[in-house]
Protein backbone atom coordinates (compact mmCIF):
# COMPACT_ATOMS: atom_id res chain seq x y z
CA UNK A 1 0.00 0.00 0.00
CA UNK A 2 1.35 3.51 -0.58
CA UNK A 3 1.88 6.06 1.86
CA UNK A 4 5.48 6.62 3.78
CA UNK A 5 9.25 7.60 2.63
CA UNK A 6 10.69 4.91 0.46
CA UNK A 7 13.96 5.46 2.69
CA UNK A 8 12.12 4.45 5.91
CA UNK A 9 10.50 1.56 4.30
CA UNK A 10 14.05 1.21 3.33
CA UNK A 11 16.28 1.13 6.78
CA UNK A 12 13.20 -0.95 8.32
CA UNK A 13 13.25 -3.72 6.26
CA UNK A 14 16.77 -3.99 5.71
CA UNK A 15 17.38 -3.79 9.64
CA UNK A 16 14.96 -6.84 10.23
CA UNK A 17 16.61 -8.52 7.71
CA UNK A 18 20.23 -8.29 9.13
CA UNK A 19 18.64 -10.51 12.18
CA UNK A 20 18.49 -13.94 9.90
CA UNK A 21 21.31 -15.85 9.93
CA UNK A 22 22.18 -19.51 8.16
CA UNK A 23 19.72 -22.31 8.59
CA UNK A 24 16.71 -19.84 9.28
CA UNK A 25 13.39 -20.21 8.19
CA UNK A 26 12.02 -17.04 7.49
CA UNK A 27 8.25 -15.62 7.28
CA UNK A 28 8.07 -13.01 3.83
CA UNK A 29 5.31 -10.97 4.32
CA UNK A 30 3.42 -8.66 2.17
CA UNK A 31 3.78 -5.04 1.40
CA UNK A 32 5.93 -2.85 -0.10
CA UNK A 33 8.24 -2.39 3.03
CA UNK A 34 8.85 -5.91 3.71
CA UNK A 35 10.06 -6.16 -0.25
CA UNK A 36 13.27 -4.27 1.38
CA UNK A 37 13.65 -7.03 3.59
CA UNK A 38 13.12 -9.79 0.82
CA UNK A 39 15.52 -7.94 -1.47
CA UNK A 40 18.08 -7.44 1.33
CA UNK A 41 18.18 -11.36 2.06
CA UNK A 42 17.98 -11.98 -1.76
CA UNK A 43 21.17 -10.11 -1.86
CA UNK A 44 22.36 -11.91 1.12
CA UNK A 45 21.64 -15.50 -0.52
CA UNK A 46 24.06 -14.34 -2.83
CA UNK A 47 26.41 -13.86 -0.82
CA UNK A 48 26.21 -17.23 0.50
CA UNK A 49 23.72 -17.00 3.34
CA UNK A 50 21.16 -20.39 3.53
CA UNK A 51 17.66 -19.91 4.26
CA UNK A 52 14.76 -20.97 3.48
CA UNK A 53 11.49 -19.05 2.86
CA UNK A 54 7.39 -19.05 3.48
CA UNK A 55 5.86 -16.63 1.18
CA UNK A 56 3.12 -15.17 2.74
CA UNK A 57 1.01 -14.05 -1.04
CA UNK A 58 1.49 -14.46 -4.54
CA UNK A 59 3.12 -11.12 -4.82
CA UNK A 60 6.14 -12.19 -1.48
CA UNK A 61 6.52 -15.32 -3.46
CA UNK A 62 6.97 -14.01 -6.78
CA UNK A 63 9.60 -11.50 -5.43
CA UNK A 64 11.58 -14.46 -3.28
CA UNK A 65 11.50 -16.20 -6.58
CA UNK A 66 13.19 -13.85 -8.83
CA UNK A 67 16.14 -12.62 -6.05
CA UNK A 68 16.55 -16.09 -5.69
CA UNK A 69 15.24 -17.23 -1.87
CA UNK A 70 14.38 -21.22 -2.06
CA UNK A 71 11.01 -21.79 -0.74
CA UNK A 72 9.38 -23.81 1.34
CA UNK A 73 5.91 -24.46 3.09
CA UNK A 74 4.38 -24.28 6.52
CA UNK A 75 3.55 -28.39 6.61
CA UNK A 76 7.39 -29.17 5.79
CA UNK A 77 9.79 -27.10 8.33
CA UNK A 78 9.60 -27.77 12.54
CA UNK A 79 9.17 -23.87 12.69
CA UNK A 80 9.87 -20.70 11.32
CA UNK A 81 12.81 -18.79 13.23
CA UNK A 82 12.11 -15.22 12.34
CA UNK A 83 8.93 -13.64 10.19
CA UNK A 84 9.18 -10.48 8.46
CA UNK A 85 6.05 -8.24 7.52
CA UNK A 86 4.37 -5.01 7.17
CA UNK A 87 1.11 -3.36 8.90
CA UNK A 88 -1.15 -0.74 7.74
CA UNK A 89 -1.16 0.41 11.41
CA UNK A 90 0.50 0.18 14.86
CA UNK A 91 -0.96 0.85 17.97
CA UNK A 92 1.88 2.90 19.50
CA UNK A 93 0.74 4.05 23.06
CA UNK A 94 2.74 1.78 25.79
CA UNK A 95 0.16 2.61 28.41
CA UNK A 96 -3.28 1.58 26.43
CA UNK A 97 -4.40 -1.75 26.11
CA UNK A 98 -3.06 -3.45 23.07
CA UNK A 99 0.18 -1.52 22.85
CA UNK A 100 2.16 -3.01 19.13
CA UNK A 101 -1.29 -4.72 18.04
CA UNK A 102 -1.60 -4.23 14.40
CA UNK A 103 -3.97 -3.72 11.57
CA UNK A 104 -3.48 -6.00 8.27
CA UNK A 105 -5.01 -7.01 5.25
CA UNK A 106 -4.72 -3.40 3.63
CA UNK A 107 -3.08 -5.85 0.65
CA UNK A 108 -5.91 -8.60 1.29
CA UNK A 109 -3.02 -11.22 2.27
CA UNK A 110 -4.04 -11.03 6.27
CA UNK A 111 -4.98 -14.71 6.67
CA UNK A 112 -1.37 -16.10 5.61
CA UNK A 113 0.24 -13.94 6.97
CA UNK A 114 -1.56 -14.49 10.37
CA UNK A 115 -0.91 -17.90 9.85
CA UNK A 116 2.73 -17.69 9.19
CA UNK A 117 3.35 -14.68 11.71
CA UNK A 118 1.57 -16.15 14.68
CA UNK A 119 4.14 -19.33 14.04
CA UNK A 120 7.19 -17.85 14.04
CA UNK A 121 9.60 -17.90 17.05
CA UNK A 122 9.70 -14.73 16.50
CA UNK A 123 7.74 -11.85 14.64
CA UNK A 124 9.25 -8.57 13.85
CA UNK A 125 6.86 -5.84 11.80
CA UNK A 126 8.62 -3.37 9.83
CA UNK A 127 6.78 0.14 9.31
CA UNK A 128 7.65 3.94 9.08
CA UNK A 129 6.22 6.48 10.99
CA UNK A 130 3.22 7.15 9.10
CA UNK A 131 1.76 3.59 10.32
CA UNK A 132 1.97 4.75 13.81
CA UNK A 133 -1.24 5.29 15.80
CA UNK A 134 -2.45 6.16 19.56
CA UNK A 135 -5.26 3.77 18.79
CA UNK A 136 -5.56 1.49 15.91
CA UNK A 137 -8.58 3.07 13.93
CA UNK A 138 -8.46 2.07 10.34
CA UNK A 139 -11.05 -0.09 8.93
CA UNK A 140 -10.05 -3.77 9.67
CA UNK A 141 -10.00 -6.19 7.14
CA UNK A 142 -12.40 -9.34 7.19
CA UNK A 143 -12.08 -12.09 4.90
CA UNK A 144 -14.78 -13.95 4.52
CA UNK A 145 -15.76 -17.10 2.23
CA UNK A 146 -17.68 -15.75 -1.25
CA UNK A 147 -21.58 -17.18 0.14
CA UNK A 148 -20.88 -15.28 3.73
CA UNK A 149 -20.57 -11.83 2.69
CA UNK A 150 -24.05 -10.61 3.58
CA UNK A 151 -24.38 -12.11 6.60
CA UNK A 152 -20.79 -11.49 7.57
CA UNK A 153 -21.51 -7.67 6.90
CA UNK A 154 -25.01 -7.81 9.42
CA UNK A 155 -23.71 -8.76 12.28
CA UNK A 156 -20.61 -6.28 11.63
CA UNK A 157 -23.52 -4.03 11.69
CA UNK A 158 -25.09 -5.89 14.66
CA UNK A 159 -21.70 -4.48 16.51
CA UNK A 160 -21.33 -0.83 15.30
CA UNK A 161 -19.58 -1.61 12.69
CA UNK A 162 -19.78 -0.25 8.86
CA UNK A 163 -18.43 -2.63 6.43
CA UNK A 164 -17.59 -2.08 2.77
CA UNK A 165 -17.18 -5.21 0.55
CA UNK A 166 -13.86 -3.87 -1.26
CA UNK A 167 -14.24 -3.66 -5.25
CA UNK A 168 -11.31 -4.66 -7.24
CA UNK A 169 -9.48 -2.05 -9.89
CA UNK A 170 -9.12 -3.44 -13.63
CA UNK A 171 -12.15 -5.57 -12.64
CA UNK A 172 -15.91 -5.47 -12.43
CA UNK A 173 -16.71 -7.35 -9.39
CA UNK A 174 -15.03 -7.69 -5.63
CA UNK A 175 -11.10 -8.92 -4.63
CA UNK A 176 -10.85 -12.57 -4.73
CA UNK A 177 -7.71 -12.85 -2.30
CA UNK A 178 -4.98 -15.64 -2.72
CA UNK A 179 -7.66 -18.18 -0.99
CA UNK A 180 -10.30 -17.28 -3.64
CA UNK A 181 -12.55 -15.30 -0.86
CA UNK A 182 -13.80 -12.04 -0.34
CA UNK A 183 -12.81 -8.65 1.53
CA UNK A 184 -14.87 -6.52 4.10
CA UNK A 185 -13.46 -3.48 4.81
CA UNK A 186 -15.24 -2.62 8.56
CA UNK A 187 -14.67 0.63 10.14
CA UNK A 188 -15.48 0.83 13.58
CA UNK A 189 -14.12 3.94 14.47
CA UNK A 190 -11.60 4.37 17.30
CA UNK A 191 -10.71 0.47 18.40
CA UNK A 192 -9.84 0.87 22.20
CA UNK A 193 -9.96 -2.60 22.82
CA UNK A 194 -8.59 -4.51 20.28
CA UNK A 195 -8.51 -8.19 21.93
CA UNK A 196 -12.35 -7.85 22.83
CA UNK A 197 -12.81 -6.82 19.17
CA UNK A 198 -10.56 -9.64 17.45
CA UNK A 199 -12.00 -12.49 19.90
CA UNK A 200 -15.94 -11.30 18.69
CA UNK A 201 -14.81 -10.94 14.52
CA UNK A 202 -13.07 -14.28 15.31
CA UNK A 203 -16.26 -15.74 16.56
CA UNK A 204 -18.79 -14.98 13.36
CA UNK A 205 -19.35 -17.58 11.43
CA UNK A 206 -18.35 -17.39 7.59
CA UNK A 207 -14.98 -15.09 8.87
CA UNK A 208 -11.94 -16.77 7.50
CA UNK A 209 -9.68 -14.28 9.26
CA UNK A 210 -10.03 -10.92 10.55
CA UNK A 211 -7.05 -7.91 9.86
CA UNK A 212 -6.41 -7.45 14.01
CA UNK A 213 -2.84 -8.81 14.92
CA UNK A 214 -2.96 -8.82 19.32
CA UNK A 215 0.02 -9.81 21.05
CA UNK A 216 1.12 -11.51 18.46
CA UNK A 217 4.41 -8.92 17.10
CA UNK A 218 7.50 -9.15 19.32
CA UNK A 219 8.69 -5.70 17.71
CA UNK A 220 8.19 -3.02 15.62
CA UNK A 221 11.42 -1.76 13.43
CA UNK A 222 10.13 1.68 12.58
CA UNK A 223 12.51 3.32 9.98
CA UNK A 224 12.74 6.83 10.70
CA UNK A 225 14.99 9.58 7.76
CA UNK A 226 17.84 8.76 9.62
CA UNK A 227 17.58 5.28 11.32
CA UNK A 228 15.74 2.80 12.48
CA UNK A 229 13.63 3.10 16.15
CA UNK A 230 12.69 0.28 17.92
CA UNK A 231 9.80 -1.13 19.88
CA UNK A 232 10.10 -4.43 21.75
CA UNK A 233 6.98 -5.70 23.29
C1 LIG B 1 -1.05 -7.01 3.33
O1 LIG B 1 -2.31 -7.54 3.38
C2 LIG B 1 -0.83 -6.06 4.46
O2 LIG B 1 -1.07 -6.67 5.69
C3 LIG B 1 0.57 -5.50 4.35
O3 LIG B 1 1.47 -6.21 5.13
C4 LIG B 1 0.51 -4.07 4.66
O4 LIG B 1 -0.41 -3.47 3.76
C5 LIG B 1 1.85 -3.36 4.63
O5 LIG B 1 2.19 -2.89 3.36
P1 LIG B 1 3.17 -1.67 3.13
O6 LIG B 1 4.49 -2.07 3.77
O7 LIG B 1 3.30 -1.55 1.65
O8 LIG B 1 2.56 -0.49 3.77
Amino acid sequence: TAGGSDAAKRRAGERAADEVTDGFVVGLGTGSTTAYAIEALGRAVDDGLEIRGIPTSFQSRRLALKVGIELTTLDAVEGIDLAIDGADQVADDPAADGYGALIKGGGAAHTREKLVDAAADRFVVVADPSKLAPTLERSVPIEVIPDAHTVVADRVRDGGGEPTLREAEGKDGPVVTDNGNLVLDCAFGSIDEPEALATRLSRLPGVVEHGLFVGLADATYVGTDDGVAVRDY
